[in-house]
């Protein structure tokens, strides 16, 4: 499906549209989920956290949005935080330098680059402004955080760039209060904000955007002494080695040392399982080894987890070894103490982190979920049952002869317990194509018959096939198909 089907759907169906819409002065980069976007991103957290937190016993926090300027000039974002961009000489209008430069050229060049090496290409293949054709200033770095302004007198502090900040300063205390041990991972879900230059194709380039953050604390002496590594030692992952994609298991990846270490090896394993159930299509995705250029300015090894759709391969994840460049930085400026006990030995703890974007997630899921089924004339998003806004549509074939009250009294039954549409109203075969489009997996229809058995017809999204249950029977059925694997 391409991007425009899904934006389609987004919009029509209740998922996503841009916010602030029906004013002229809204700004780029800013959507909002509407109830099927907020029904389908809470159950793909839920799959995040039973498949990664629960799963590796990690702790969960929620930390302030906004952090004081010493977060920011510790984790260096302050300093390095920063695009490079390119301002028109004629029009003032303000380009990200490495796009521009894609774009007419093809040339790529890293964001993290020399200022020089973009100045260089612009003159070297005499790249204009697209906008009025004019020359451009030299390229310099724009930092992306959005700084506010906190009381009266207007106090400097950011909104965070990334969430995992709060746990790096949080540490200490949560390790000392939970009774952590090495190696401990402490998950965080939440929004971050980036001045972003040039904010673009709705929930892939934000603003303000959703993360789900994991940063795992472990001492870097034991990272190929990890007990549970045989949990995914079989599990197949796809890496880019060269120009080519190679499915590997995660076992053979750390013999191959095509990934570093058992500990590394061991959490990409993990992330593919979560995502193999989200029902994205993994024959598409691939671990990718960033180049030094490439890798954000805290990461010593970092490999992004990107998956194919139809605008390319999107980065969904970054995993990056942070090593101890965080609680070093914070340790130095505020002069508390990072090191914990590991056994008898003390050691700060190195950090591997799996960031997660949610929204390009939530993308990629919809894109992949999404067909066309051209002999019966419909739409279908073919979610996992449990990532579905709506579990079950509850129908009445026709309002009158008492059917309305009795697919009322159905609906009481189970609305708390499922996310369930009541509808009364329609021709039916629309209705249906309705719930197909919002990935509704079961219809249940409510007719003249169900007077007389108390049985209801139920169908199936993906077949369209139908057959009668019992009411009696209807939630050990919705329970066991809905629930999470
Ligand atoms: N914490 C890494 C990132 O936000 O990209």
């Amino acid at each position: 499906m391409t991007y425009d089907d899904v934006m389609k759907l987004a919009l029509e169906r209740g998922f996503y549209f841009p916010s602030s819409e029906i004013y002229a002065d809204a700004q780029a980069g800013f959507w909002e989920y509407g109830p099927s976007g907020v029904s389908l991103k809470n159950k793909f957290l839920e799959l995040w956290r039973r498949e990664l937190v629960r799963r590796d016993k990690m702790i969960e926090i929620d930390g302030s949005q906004i952090m004081s300027k010493s977060v920011f000039d510790a984790s260096g974002h302050l300093a390095s935080f920063a695009d490079p961009i390119v301002r028109c000489k004629k029009c003032k209008a303000t380009h990200r330098a490495d796009k521009i430069i894609v774009e007419v050229s093809q040339i790529e060049i890293p964001e993290s680059a020399d200022l020089d090496e973009f100045d260089k290409t612009i003159v070297e293949k005499n790249i204009k402004c697209p906008k009025c054709n004019g020359d451009f200033e030299n390229a310099k770095k724009f930092n992306m955080m959005f700084e506010v302004g906190i009381g009266p007198e207007g106090e400097s502090a950011y909104l965070r760039p990334e969430t995992c900040q709060s746990i790096f300063v949080d540490f200490p205390r949560i390790f000392k209060t939970m009774r952590g041990k090495l190696p401990l991972g402490i998950a965080q879900t939440g929004k971050s904000f980036r001045n972003e230059i040039a904010p673009r194709q709705s929930l892939l380039r934000l603003r303000e955007f959703y993360q789900a953050e994991i940063e795992v604390f472990c001492n870097p002496a034991k990272l190929n002494d990890l007990g549970k590594f045989s949990e995914i030692k079989d599990t197949k992952i796809r890496i880019q080695i060269d120009d080519e994609i190679k499915s590997m298991t995660c076992k053979e990846a750390v013999d191959s040392q095509t990934i570093p270490n058992e500990f590394v090896a061991y959490y990409l394993g993990l992330l593919a399982e979560f995502y193999e159930k989200t029902g994205i299509n993994m024959e598409k995705s691939r671990f990718r080894k960033l180049g030094d250029k490439e890798k954000a300015f805290y990461a010593e090894v970092a490999f992004d987890f990107e998956v194919e759709t139809a605008v390319g391969w999107l980065e969904l994840v970054a995993c990056n070894y942070r090593a101890d460049y965080d609680l070093n930085s914070h340790a130095t400026k505020s002069k508390e103490k990072f090191a914990v006990m590991d056994g008898d030995e003390k050691v700060l703890p190195h950090v591997f982190e799996l960031s997660m974007g949610i929204d390009r997630s939530m993308y990629t899921i919809l894109e992949h979920s999404l067909r066309e089924d051209k002999e019966n004339e419909r739409m279908v998003l073919s979610l996992k049952p449990y990532l579905s806004p709506i579990h079950v549509g509850v129908l009445s074939l026709v309002k009158k002869d008492g059917l309305a009250e009795k697919t009322d009294e159905i609906y009481l039954n189970i609305k708390r317990k499922y996310d369930v549409f009541l509808d009364h109203s329609g021709a039916i075969g629309r209705r249906y194509r309705r719930l197909d489009e919002v990935g509704a997996p079961y219809a249940i229809t409510i007719d003249h018959q169900t007077l007389d058995d108390d049985t209801v017809t139920i169908r199936m999204r993906d077949s369209m096939e139908q057959s009668r249950i019992k009411i009696s029977e209807l939630d050990e059925k919705l329970s066991k198909e809905t629930a999470f694997p």
